[in-house]
């Protein structure tokens, strides 16, 4: 796919800004209670939108901490981009966050390219030619029940105003799967689930620059992604529903059975 490797290219570089400031001072700003924006989030979007804009000047982009820059109205492209996913996690030193870039053309997610810089490993992924790790292709897992399955999840920013909702799902899925793990960052979360890492992973309330790249690279990986109720799954849609592909069934009706 025409953009990939650029997406690659500039999710590796931007990952490298990430890790020149993850054990030093970084200027930690908070956009909500518990949202945070830091230094290098700033640095790596400015870093990649530049490299974009260079090569492909009528592009549009979405990024999360610049929004919509439409260069030219009705561009047929846009970058979608995450520029650090886990900022919490990042700001705290824990080791699990990333670098997120999806193409859309048409209106169609077609590539994506996530980059996790503390294990050095580039997740991408190109509509009907595979996603890779490192060069290594990726396949979903194999396991077919829920009661075997290891399950991700994350909590939206303002889990406090739906903390009822948020746990009974979390509630529900515990009681049914082998374990459930909330690692903090979305993107990632898609990839290990693409790798086979795990099983399933829901998600409400995610923005379209956490699923765009994750989403072409779990389906490429031969997992599934829909809403809650198994329907189309947009990236502009909040609601993540992946796995995959055996446990799916089982994931949506529990799902739908809390009832929100
Ligand atoms: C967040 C992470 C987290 C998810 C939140 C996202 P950020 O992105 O993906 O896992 O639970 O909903 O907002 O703010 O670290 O880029
Ligand atoms: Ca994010
Ligand atoms: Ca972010």
């Amino acid at each position: 796919m025409e953009y990939l490797d650029l997406a690659v290219q500039l999710a590796r570089e931007a990952g490298d800004i990430l890790k020149h400031y993850a054990s030093r001072e970084k200027q930690v700003e908070f956009k909500g209670r518990a949202n945070l924006v830091t230094i290098a989030d700033k640095e790596s979007e400015a870093h990649i939108i530049g490299g974009i804009l260079k090569r492909y000047p009528d592009h549009a982009i979405l990024a999360e901490e610049s929004g919509a820059i439409e260069s030219r109205p009705g561009a047929k492209v846009r970058w979608i981009i995450d520029p650090l996913d886990g900022t919490t996690n990042f700001a705290h030193q824990y080791p699990f966050y990333c670098v997120s870039i999806g193409v859309e053309v048409d209106g169609v997610v077609n590539a994506g390219a996530v980059y996790d810089p503390c294990r050095d490993e580039m997740y991408s992924g190109a509509r009907g030619e595979g996603a890779t790790m490192n060069g290594e292709r990726l396949r979903v897992s194999d396991v077919e029940r829920l009661s075997h399955a290891l399950l991700l999840t994350g909590f939206p920013y303002d889990f406090r105003e739906r903390i009822e909702i948020a746990i009974g799902y979390f509630r529900r899925f515990l009681m049914e799967c082998q374990a459930v793990r909330r690692g903090g960052s979305a993107a990632l979360d898609l990839c290990h689930m693409a790798a086979g890492r795990c099983d399933g992973f829901w998600e409400m309330k995610l923005q379209p620059w956490d699923t765009a790249a994750g989403s072409v690279i779990v389906e490429e990986a031969g997992g599934r992604i829909t809403n809650f109720a198994g329907g189309p799954f947009s990236i502009y849609r909040q609601e993540l529903l992946a796995s995959n592909g055996h446990i799916h069934g089982e994931m949506s009706s529990l799902l739908q059975s809390i009832g929100v």
